[in-house]
């Protein structure tokens, strides 16, 4: 849609600078999201958003996404718009640190994310989902009441994470920590889409109740450190906590210290459980609403599984279910959009973005773009055959972001999707409740407004 003029003259951007009151209404009609998707109908793949004295630049384009995460990256960081988020939640855990700091992170921690390492949490994966195959056959299958699903998926992804990470055992810690911790993420995703904000020291209900829980699970973590450190070596679990306490950054030599220890617990938790959740609940809604597809993926199901439950092997037998999931996270990406701060003048597309500039890469937007999707629309796992695939520009596609900082839980997420939507649907047909029509928007992630209630029928 943009045709640079000159690469030596660089062009003025296209600027869309609505009132407040337009921007109110813009909302309350459409949605967050709504409106969002309707500036990109409107004004095309680059524009430079005015609202008041926030000032935005929304890139949509795939050759734009590869310039900002991967060709100039160098221009682009997660500066000021990662502030709020690093002060009060995730410190300088590997999502919000940045320079050298990040890069020691993500290489400590980058063997046990690979699609080979990941195979490691595959028992995680199996036992937690028998586990909620159990209750929902025991307490929800037929019963002709309605059940949240994102609940339903919350739980059985946070229990994954905290096997995974801490390798906790009783349920009830489990929960305990899932909720304080949801409590956090959720007090500051409403803190930033709100258009005035409260100080944190202001003692508003909300200021407490996070206040509270940050103490709470800041206790829980530095305890289990502790415990383990008064164990010999040998009979710590192994987990992706003892990975941190124990490996030595190669440069350096030195180990992780306590405070890095707590800010990557709290944000491997904080990254890895609601965003798998939600693409989980995209899924069953998904299939809800495309018989056919549905179809196809129970017949591959029950012709590879049987009644046992799936080996890492037979998933390679399963490539339709994969590419339902991955037709998903193109439809319904739990992050619809993530932001990049200029931290140096650029050239992009022949425009000049001043040093400061805050992006925010609209992956909802591109996945959705008419020049790289056939009926963009359409729900349609068949996208996703390999040839089809690798015909397709490199970053027309982002669920998981992409260059350096493409989300390090990617293959882990993918394989622990592939393993729940198998089992579950192997046994399961979820159904929406019966004139229900969801609500999707920006909600810190993708999410619907009006949740997604479904009823769980055996097959
Ligand atoms: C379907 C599930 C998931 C989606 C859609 C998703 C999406 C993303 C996205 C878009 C980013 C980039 C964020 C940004 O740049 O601001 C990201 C980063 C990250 N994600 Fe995920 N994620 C998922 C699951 C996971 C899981 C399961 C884990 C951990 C076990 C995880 C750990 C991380 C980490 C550590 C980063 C920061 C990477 C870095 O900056 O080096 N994610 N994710």
């Amino acid at each position: 849609m943009n045709t640079a003029l000159s690469i030596d003259t660089p062009r003025t951007l296209n600027e869309y600078a609505p009132s407040a009151l337009e921007t109110i209404n813009g909302v309350r009609r459409e949605g967050f999201l709504g409106w969002l998707m309707k500036i990109w109908r409107e004004h095309g793949d680059l524009v430079h958003l005015r609202m008041g004295a926030r000032s935005l630049l929304l890139v949509t384009h795939p050759d734009h996404v590869g310039h900002i995460n991967v060709t100039h990256r160098e221009s682009y960081d997660k500066a000021e718009s990662y502030d709020s988020i690093r002060e009060l939640l995730l410190g300088n855990g590997i999502v919000t640190a940045t320079g050298e700091d990040w890069r020691r992170q993500r290489k400590l921690m980058a063997p046990y994310f690979t699609p080979r390492g990941v195979e490691k949490f595959f028992p995680i994966f199996l036992s937690d989902t028998q586990r909620l195959i159990e209750h929902w056959r025991s307490n929800l299958q037929g019963s002709g009441r309605p059940v949240e699903m994102l609940d339903e998926m919350m739980q059985v992804t946070a229990s994954v994470i905290l096997h995974s990470v801490f390798s906790t055992d009783s349920d009830e810690t489990l929960l305990r920590i899932k909720n304080l911790i949801e409590t956090m993420v959720s007090h500051i995703s409403n803190m930033q889409m709100r258009p005035v904000q409260v100080p944190q020291w202001v003692p508003t209900p909300g200021n407490l109740r996070f206040r509270r829980a940050r103490k709470l699970v800041t206790a829980y973590i530095h305890e289990l450190i502790a415990r383990r450190r008064a164990l010999p070596t040998e009979q710590w679990p192994d987990d992706l906590l003892t990975k941190m306490m124990t490996t030595r950054d190669e440069e350096t030599g030195t180990l992780m210290a306590e405070q890095l220890l707590l800010d990557n617990g709290i944000t491997l938790f904080a990254a890895g459980h609601e965003t798998t959740a939600r693409t989980l609940s995209f899924l069953w809604y998904a299939l809800s609403q495309n018989p056919e597809v549905e179809r196809r993926m129970h017949a591959e199901l029950d012709a590879v599984l049987g009644d046992a439950p799936p080996t890492i092997d037979d998933l390679k037998k399963l490539p339709y279910t994969l590419q339902v999931v991955k037709e998903v996270l193109r439809l319904y990406p739990a992050a619809p959009m993530y932001a990049r701060d200029a931290i140096a003048e650029d050239e992009l597309d022949g425009f000049r973005i001043p040093a400061g500039t805050r992006t925010i890469v609209f992956a909802y937007a591109t996945h959705r773009h008419p020049e790289f999707w056939d009926e963009p629309e359409r729900f349609d796992p068949d996208r996703w055959l390999p040839e089809r695939e690798s015909a397709r520009h490199a970053y027309a596609y982002h669920p998981f972001a992409t260059g350096p900082r493409i989300c390090l839980g990617n293959s882990f997420s993918l394989l622990e999707t592939h393993v729940m939507a198998a089992m579950l649907a192997r046994r399961f047909k979820l159904r929406l409740k019966p004139g229900h029509v969801p609500r999707f928007d920006l909600l810190g992630t993708l999410g619907s407004r009006n949740g997604l209630p479904m009823l769980i029928e055996a097959r």
